[in-house]
């Protein structure tokens, strides 16, 4: 139990039940990027193709009345991921952007996002950090660092050795946080007629944080039976 003031938060898995409430947190906190901008049924759909995704997952942060407070997304591999939310869920995403129809700069922005899988630089890993936020209450507490901590283990665990991760070069409170876990950054391209940085992390060798951090961390945490989802928990002080 918490004391005073903390609450405690666990790391669960989410699933497309998630959804609704993975979509307003991204809409609330991803400010910065073109999906945001495609309103709330778009998002929620995008999301519930994602978390009901074979080859990809999402991990959230939740207080003990079940609240999300963040969230992570990953694909084990962006292109299978992008072919199964298209083939499965393409129509209910698309249903929300008829109104975009007969907007150009929209439906050039949608192309470059449809063909973002194929476009980013050949060499870098199909794995990928789809998005990630956690809740104003909670940064700098080192929540985010533990989402990311638990994905990097699951993709590890499924034998992945390479994660990317594309950031707006202008977010530069998410580069900073993906440089400080150990992120390179390989390569920046346009997109969306504005710079993203693409940073890799390698899950294997000496040098990699996650290869050895997580799992010790993690398991050090790992909740008893009572909670199924539950990856992670520790008390936190809300601001
Ligand atoms: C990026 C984000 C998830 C970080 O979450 P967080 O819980 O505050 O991060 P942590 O407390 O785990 O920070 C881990 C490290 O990153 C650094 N960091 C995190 N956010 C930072 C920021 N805005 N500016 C500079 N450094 C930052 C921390 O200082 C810390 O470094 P340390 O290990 O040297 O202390 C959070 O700021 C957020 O939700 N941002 C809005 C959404 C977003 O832009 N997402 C990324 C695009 S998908």
């Amino acid at each position: 139990m918490a004391q005073n003031d903390q609450v405690v938060i666990r790391i669960v898995h989410l699933d497309a039940r998630d959804a609704a409430a993975v979509a307003s947190l991204h809409r609330s906190f991803i400010t910065t990027g073109f999906l945001s901008a495609l309103g709330e049924r778009f998002t929620e759909r995008m999301y519930r193709a994602i978390l009901s995704c074979p080859t990809a997952f999402g991990l959230g942060v939740k207080d003990e009345t079940d609240r999300l407070l963040g969230f992570i997304a990953c694909a084990e591999d962006i292109r299978k991921t992008y072919r199964y939310s298209i083939l499965l869920h393409g129509l209910s995403m698309a249903l929300p952007l008829l109104r975009y129809l007969f907007r150009f700069s929209a439906i050039h922005r949608l192309w470059e996002t449809f063909r973002y899988p194929s476009a980013v630089g050949e060499g870098l890993p199909r794995a990928e950090v789809l998005s990630i936020a956690v809740s104003p209450l909670l940064r700098g507490q080192g929540v985010g660092q533990m989402l990311l901590d638990a994905a990097l283990n699951d993709l590890r665990n499924k034998g992945i050795e390479r994660v990317k991760v594309a950031v707006g070069a202008a977010n530069t409170g998410a580069n900073r946080f993906y440089e400080r876990y150990g992120f390179r950054l390989a390569l920046t391209r346009q997109h969306h007629g504005e710079p993203m940085n693409l940073y890799v992390i390698e899950l294997t060798g000496d040098n990699a944080r996650a290869a050895a951090g997580p799992s010790a961390r993690i398991e050090s945490r790992l909740p008893g039976p009572s909670c199924s989802r539950c990856v992670a928990e520790r008390p936190i002080a809300p601001r």
